[in-house]
């Protein structure tokens, strides 16, 4: 049998909603029976010009919930895609037992597609992220000690330091984006985790000029052009245009950091991560390269700390938009509720997933269903679209803590973290974070509520952020 639904895309931009707009308690999310086909599989076959193609491709980039919402509203539940200069044919799935045969498969059938994501002209092929087979799993476990119960609880102090310095600088009165004043928090968690740093002022020269092409790298991939700077660089292994110029003066600032610690020669006598890929050694005896090193850093800093960061800001984006569930998240951390705590998170990461899809190769024909889907296939994971069907998230469009309050959500029904041998290796220290940073937000700062439309979601490489950075205006702060 065919696909359900195949998808024009050149149709997707007249027909789409805003999805983020749906109305609280509107019961328009997704799943159920499937509808008959309807449309065609947009291929190289299509007739239409190259520039007409590659605008229907942008367009599915930037407004990917707004194209997936639309397609999956006819019914079914794998939807297909493809996209000029893409991966050739996606199927978009987004049914828990689908996900799950995808996910948990050998990795010889459905390996992650990662190493073809935006994100490899950035991180590089040798790293924990982007590499595939043996390779992968010796830097997993080389790197996931540092990432488990007891190691994330040695980064409490930082992060506990990290939200205090914020709190100090934080203005009243005046909006500010919260993904900034979180990503502070963030980023020199993950720096300390990785250079082991108590805060910035005790950094080294190198390290602080490192930070500060960093945070400009961040700053310039909110910007339009640097959607247009995705896009070129899309499916190459190496950077070009602007990328390319950013990236080398980052190199350059890494590669000084690693110089330096291999000059001082005190990686045994460290406990973080730089040290121990110094000190790692392979099968064979050999040390890691600067490369290798490097790519394992920058992935550790890029992943490490701006999910959370915007993680942070969608959870506020929702609260001052629902103001009961504000005031009810207040009452319950402030009286140390912290089953409510957690539930929050959960229907935050749920509501506004900050990766709201990641993507396996299928090796093989794969049956969803009485849907076969052939051998090349990218199985396109729509956490974003699983979030919202309404046969698990009962009107899903509203933001109600509350039904997670007392369960615990299958690995395939809510999975904001991914899953499988892929799943998120930060996914503890994430969580240590956002129960201190968001903990500490409500149980000190007073914000605005406000009735203004929810922000629109931003896509920016692998995540969907809040395109105002999560706007909030503080009317006190206890210090
Ligand atoms: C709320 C915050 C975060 C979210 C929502 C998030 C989400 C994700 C997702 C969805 C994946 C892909 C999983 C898959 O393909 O199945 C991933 C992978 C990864 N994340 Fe996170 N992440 C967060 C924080 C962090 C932090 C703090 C780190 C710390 C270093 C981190 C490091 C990584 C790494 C290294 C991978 C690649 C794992 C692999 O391929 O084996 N993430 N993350």
């Amino acid at each position: 049998m065919t696909s359900r639904l195949t998808t024009p895309l050149d149709s997707c931009a007249a027909r789409t909603r805003h999805w983020h707009l749906a109305p609280p308690g509107s019961d328009s999310g997704v799943g159920g029976p499937a509808a008959a086909p309807t449309g065609a599989v947009t291929g190289p076959g299509a007739h239409r010009s190259r520039l007409r193609a590659l605008a229907s491709s942008a367009h599915f980039v930037t407004h990917l919930g707004d194209v997936l919402f639309d397609a999956a509203s006819s019914g079914g539940e794998v939807l297909r895609f493809e996209l000029y200069g893409g991966p050739g044919p996606v199927a978009v799935i987004f049914e828990p037992s689908y996900i799950k045969s995808v996910v948990t498969a050998d990795e010889a059938i459905a390996p992650s597609a990662t190493h073809e994501s935006p994100l490899r002209p950035i991180v590089g092929g040798e790293s924990v992220l982007t590499s595939l087979g043996r390779r992968h799993r010796q830097q997993r476990a080389l790197l996931m000690p540092r990432f488990h119960g007891r190691s994330v609880a040695s980064y409490q102090q930082s992060i506990d330091d990290a939200t205090e310095t914020a709190l100090r600088s934080w203005p009243v009165g005046r909006p500010v984006p919260l993904a900034i004043i979180a990503q502070q928090i963030t980023l020199d968690v993950i720096m300390a985790g990785i250079f082991g740093l108590p805060e910035p002022s005790a950094m080294t020269p190198a390290e602080t000029a490192m930070r500060i092409e960093l945070l400009r790298l961040l700053r310039f991939s909110t910007t339009p052009i640097a959607t247009a700077t995705q896009l070129m660089n899309a499916r190459r292994e190496d950077p070009v245009g602007l990328l390319k110029l950013f990236l080398r003066r980052i190199d350059r600032r890494i590669l000084a950091v690693i110089d330096e610690r291999r000059t001082a020669g005190d990686a045994g006598a460290r406990d973080d991560i730089l040290a121990l890929l110094l000190e790692a050694r392979t099968e064979d005896g050999a040390p890691l390269s600067d490369s290798e090193i490097r790519d394992e850093l920058i992935t550790l800093l890029l992943a490490g700390h701006e999910t959370t960061a915007n993680t942070v800001a969608w959870t506020f984006e929702r609260l001052t938009r629902f103001p009961q569930v504000y005031g009810r998240a207040r009452e319950a951390v402030r009286s140390g509720d912290d089953d409510y705590l957690e539930a929050l998170l959960n229907e935050s990461m749920r509501s506004r997933p900050v990766v709201p899809a990641i993507a396996r190769h299928l090796l093989e024909p794969w049956d969803f269903g009485d849907d076969r889907v052939p051998d090349g296939v990218t199985a396109l994971i729509s956490i974003l679209l699983l979030h919202h069907r309404d046969d698990l998230y009962p009107q899903p469009f509203d933001f109600r803590p509350e039904r997670f309050v007392g369960v615990r959500p299958g690995p395939h029904e809510l999975m904001p973290f991914g899953g499988g041998n892929r799943r998120c290796l930060g996914a503890a220290l994430a969580m240590a974070e956002l129960r201190t940073v968001v903990g500490e937000l409500l149980r000190r700062v007073d914000l605005q509520t406000t009735d203004a439309p929810g922000e629109a979601p931003r896509h920016r490489n692998v995540t969907m952020i809040p395109k105002a950075g999560g706007r909030v205006t503080a009317r006190s702060i206890q210090r």
